[in-house]
């Protein structure tokens, strides 16, 4: 008997899974459990003629059985009333139940980071944020920083013409004059922007690149001022144990004028295509403004000291990611900049 009823319980099975209909499950149902001719219900009222030994374990897998596929024909039934129901593929719908849809917002690019980061060093120790035109006269760019037309340095800072003396500046020093043509000291101002100069792009130089320009004028301002100031901010950037060393330089528009480098990151000093084998990577011009400039803005040089300086924001973020080569920041390569 216990066979019949393992035979019985996988034809009911197959029934199932066949239906395609309610009627058909209902017609399934009633065959096996129909209280007349219901299969499992003429076993069930045939136990009492079995022999004895058989009735108990009969009845218990008969009743069992019979629960089993009371339940298999609702779950069917349910099934099918609910596909039922379904709308057609076609129109969308809302199950509240799925876990939200995932969307991947945007942030600010690596070199907009730096900036920020800059500012807000800077604003700490009192100085204003300013701004000055990308496309710049070559007043500003060059003659009022100590440039005349005929002087050599300007090949240094050589950049796209535009015509009528217009120009893309090639440097953001072009805010001090503004900056000092509109006001008059104590100043301590900072300027970001971007930069544009005809250089040979290679891992580190870019025909365009961001500067943060950096003034500060009032009575007695000294060199040693200038050397705390970007001493503080190195070790704010970087950290305290920072690597900076200062190197005389020549800038036509600051007398005394120094470069300054930091340790190079990427390789701790050993050299590599970033430093150029040096192990220190230049990140800064800087220097006390020259007179000459404090006289074409009306400026009182006797009276009057001041330094200013040019922060290379690519090198510095380079430095401080580890980033090889700056041709990454302009790709907008998502790889790259999602990693910030
Ligand atoms: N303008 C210089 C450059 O682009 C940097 C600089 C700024 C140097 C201010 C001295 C003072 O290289």
């Amino acid at each position: 008997m216990q066979k019949r009823l393992s035979e019985i319980q996988n034809q009911v099975k197959d029934d199932l899974a066949k239906a395609k209909s309610l009627e058909e499950v209902e017609t399934i149902k009633t065959r096996y459990l129909g209280r007349k001719g219901g299969i499992i219900t003429e076993i069930i009222k045939a136990i009492p003629g079995l022999l004895p030994e058989e009735r108990s374990s009969t009845g218990k897998s008969a009743n069992i059985l019979k629960k089993e596929i009371g339940k298999s024909v609702t779950l069917k039934l349910e099934s099918l009333s609910l596909s039922a129901k379904l709308p057609d593929p076609g129109v969308e719908i809302f199950d509240v139940s799925q876990p939200g849809e995932h969307k991947s917002y945007g942030h600010k690019h690596p070199l907009t980071q730096t900036i920020d980061e800059i500012k807000e060093i800077f604003k700490k120790l009192c100085f204003d944020i300013e701004y000055g035109p990308e496309v710049e006269h070559e007043y500003y760019n060059f003659d009022a920083l100590n440039i005349p037309a005929d002087h050599p340095s300007r090949e240094d800072f050589d950049t796209f013409y535009l015509g009528n003396k217009r120009l893309l500046r090639s440097q953001t020093s072009t805010v001090q004059i503004r900056v000092m043509e509109k006001t008059k000291p104590p100043i301590r101002m900072i300027a970001p922007g971007k930069v544009f100069r005809p250089d040979t792009v290679d891992a580190r130089h870019a025909s365009m690149f961001h500067q943060i320009e950096g003034l500060m004028v009032d009575e007695g301002v000294s060199f040693s001022d200038l050397k705390y100031v970007l001493t503080l901010f190195a070790q704010s950037y970087f950290g305290q144990d920072i690597k900076m060393r200062f190197r005389p330089s020549f800038f036509p528009f600051t007398e005394p004028s120094a470069e300054i480098d930091i340790s190079c990151s990427l390789c701790k000093g050993k050299g590599c295509s970033v430093c150029s084998q040096s192990g220190w990577v230049e990140v800064l011009g800087a220097g006390m403004v020259d007179p000459n400039v404090f006289g074409t803005v009306g400026y009182d040089s006797e009276k009057y000291t001041g330094f200013a300086f040019g922060i290379g924001v690519e090198r510095l973020t380079m430095l401080k990611y580890g980033i090889d080569n700056i041709r990454l920041f302009f790709e907008n390569d998502l790889r790259f900049l999602s990693q910030f």
